[in-house]
């Protein structure tokens, strides 16, 4: 080794046993000797050198000794389409809504509506891109936008194939499909994971392709990404033909014509369940017809034309210890049933949802009572029957606290619409509520909001205990020294939570609308409320009490934001905690503009607005459809309108009459059909 080579070694191993010994201080919970900045600085500069000086690998690298994170372990990519999930039916009326909303949404067409059916497995899904044949990608699901490079790693498993030899293959062929392992299969590796799909999901995300190829997974291919040419017509067509390509479907898919038909294959494949080498939970119900799918589309997270029927859920007794109630993130209270601990379809289970007072009192659920619970999926647990006869004589009523946790007084709300009392009770004091506060927070952090890993309910729930976190700012300015003091915080979890702390404060408008958790205020009204603010600085005016108002009396003509939407956003605006909150939050994120909707096409920048229905398509459709097209859609009749569509069934003659003398472009029934090609 010649002399500057010799002084690269000292300097990189001098800097390595610097950059151990602060680890040492992290792992044995001293307390630190340097900032995290400085550590991050000296990583940052051995890097550098290992990068610079090739040679210094014989000595390891200081990526291995500190360990990266584990999602920056695989490259990310952006799905072609995003892998959604499903809705659940847990029963024949389920499906019966499932297969009405259906219809409805298509208007009633006179067409018989197929069903494809697939058993669910349970196993991590992972997409698999073919161009002309071969496989050149390979993606984890990820957070159903970006997945992870795992080509690799799928690349062990022998049913997936590398090159499918057809003329007639389409250039760009996307499968997605479950990655599992098989039951007995597991029996061999079952000390190392708690369930097979747990030994799957860590097995393909292993760092080395040799150590997935270990385990002997397994691929079931069930879907469709991109193609292109696209040239399938059906779901069962598309099964049919990638069977003959080398892939494995499974051989329980079954085309079902009417809802009958459902019931009886769901419990013909639920009777054989058990005997089954993998483990499935429900049955995927699919509309066949893939032009039908794209007209159903999709809502935020889950197909409109699929759900999941899962099978029945498994039943247990046990007695009911206690009543205590439960806060959620809109102050609403729920009573829960604190159960003498009992399994239900291998869970213990401890608690179960009593959902509301109306519900007790319907039941008689006494504390004391002898009862049957059910469980069902990953939904909580609930009270299914009482079985009085078990029933002490000096048992009493139950009586429904009036107070929250916090101790103010509750409120069952009065709808303004329906003229209805709620079922529900609520504290109404938003973050100066603790017990609402604590929800919040947990909302926020949560996969559809803020989405930060590593800092999921149990860990609100400890960094509350602990005062860290009070508040959504915090979040962002917490102490990480302290943090490394508490028992199972490594270095690399906190890196890990440091990381993604740092990437979430990224967020786009809609997002972040939806992550504050203003009741009423789901997904799609987020984004419906982002794209009438547009950036974050308008969005802050909602702070200004007089400003307010005006603001509130326009969002009322967005359609999709009714009067119940606005008079929240005043409660939740009028509430100077929630105000202060929400403002120092901003304060500390970069909200970027929301994603830019289409306002090109054949309505670019027009506001329509629709009465009556349709008789070929759904009010919802005929929105879509508006929408791709550029269109924003208006819920009232003003100068901003540029088109009036009447439906011709019932449309409201007092839009029509107000369209007139606006003198409004109105277009009738026909003429939309003409204006979409239909
Ligand atoms: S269809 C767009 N089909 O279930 C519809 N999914 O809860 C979503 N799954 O992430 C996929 N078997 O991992 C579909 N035959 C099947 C499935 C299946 C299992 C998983 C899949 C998905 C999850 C949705």
């Amino acid at each position: 080794m010649n002399k500057a080579d010799n002084n690269i070694v000292k300097n990189y191993q001098k800097k390595v046993k610097l950059i151990k010994k602060y680890n040492k201080f992290y792992y044995n919970n001293d307390s630190p000797k340097v900032s995290d900045a400085e550590y991050d600085k000296l990583k940052r500069e051995i890097i550098k050198i290992e990068e610079k000086n090739k040679f210094l690998s014989k000595f390891g690298s200081v990526k291995n000794l500190v360990g990266s994170e584990p999602s920056g372990k695989f490259k990310k990519i952006k799905h072609s389409k995003p892998m959604l999930s499903l809705s659940n039916a847990f029963n024949k009326e389920d499906i019966s809504n499932f297969l009405k909303k259906i219809n409805n949404y298509l208007n009633n067409i006179k067409m018989k509506i197929e069903i494809f059916s697939e058993p669910k497995i349970d196993g991590i899904s992972a997409t698999l891109i073919y161009e002309n044949g071969s496989l050149i990608k390979g993606i984890s699901r990820g957070d159903g936008e970006t997945g992870e490079d795992i080509l690799e790693n799928l690349k062990t498993i022998n049913q997936i194939p590398k090159n499918i030899k057809d003329k007639n293959i389409p250039k760009i062929l996307e499968i997605r499909g479950e990655v599992y392992i098989g039951k007995k299969d597991f029996q061999s590796i079952k000390d190392k994971f708690a369930n097979p799909r747990n030994a799957a999901g860590g097995s393909l995300r292993q760092k080395d392709p040799k150590d997935t190829a270990k385990i002997p997974l397994k691929f079931l291919a069930h879907g469709f990404g991109k193609i292109d040419p696209m040239n399938f017509e059906t779901q069962s067509e598309f099964i049919n033909k990638i069977k003959t390509w080398g892939f494995t479907t499974n051989p329980f898919n079954k085309l079902l014509k009417d809802i009958d038909d459902i019931e009886d294959h769901h419990s013909r494949i639920e009777k054989m369940r058990s005997s089954l080498d993998y483990d499935i939970d429900g049955l995927v119900c699919k509309v066949n017809n893939i032009k039908l799918q794209s007209r159903l589309g999709n809502t935020s997270n889950s197909p409109r034309w699929a759900t999941a029927y899962k099978f029945s859920s498994e039943k247990a007794s046990t007695k009911i210890n206690d009543i205590t109630i439960q806060v959620g993130r809109t102050g609403a209270i729920t009573p829960v049933a604190k159960v003498e601990p009992v399994t239900v379809g291998g869970v213990v289970v401890s608690n179960a949802t009593l959902h509301n007072e109306d519900e007790i009192i319907r039941k008689d659920i006494r504390i004391g009572d002898y009862i049957t619970i059910q469980r069902a999926g990953d939904v909580i647990p609930q009270v299914v029957s009482v079985d009085k006869s078990k029933r002490k004589k000096e048992s009493k009523k139950y009586v429904f606290p009036e107070k929250c946790l916090c101790g103010f007084t509750t409120k069952k709300e009065i709808s303004k619409t329906t003229k209805k009392e709620d079922a529900v009770r609520r504290c109404l004091r938003g973050f100066e509520c603790d017990f609402t506060a604590r929800e919040k927070l947990k909302h926020i952090v949560s996969k559809e909001a803020f989405n930060i890993e590593g800092l999921g309910k149990k860990v609100i729930d400890n960094f509350w205990e602990l005062k860290f976190i009070r508040k959504p700012s915090d979040i962002f300015n917490l102490d990480y020294y302290k943090i490394q003091n508490l028992e199972g915080w490594g270095l690399l979890s906190i890196n890990n939570l440091k990381k993604a702390i740092e990437k979430s404060k990224n967020i786009v408008l809609d997002r972040f609308i939806y992550s504050i958790g203003i009741r009423h205020i789901g997904q799609e009204n987020a984004k419906i409320l982002a794209n009438f603010f547009k950036t974050p600085e308008k969005f802050s005016v909602l702070f200004n009490q007089s400003k307010r108002k005006k603001i509130l009396t326009n969002l009322e003509e967005l359609d999709g934001i009714g009067f119940t939407q606005v008079e929240s956003i005043e409660n939740f605006f009028s509430n100077n905690t929630n105000s202060e909150n929400i403002n120092s939050l901003m304060a500390v994120l970069n909200i970027s503009n929301s994603r830019k909707i289409n306002r090109k096409g054949k309505f670019g920048n027009k506001n329509i607005m629709f009465t009556g229905g349709f008789e070929k398509m759904s009010r919802s459709e005929a929105k879509t459809l508006a929408e791709n097209n550029g269109a924003k859609i208006l819920g009232t009749v003003s100068k901003k309108l540029d088109y009036l569509v009447i439906g011709d069934t019932k449309p409201t003659r007092s839009k029509i009459e107000k369209a007139k003398k606006l003198k409004i472009q109105i277009i009738n029934e026909k003429d939309w059909y003409k204006l979409l090609n239909r």
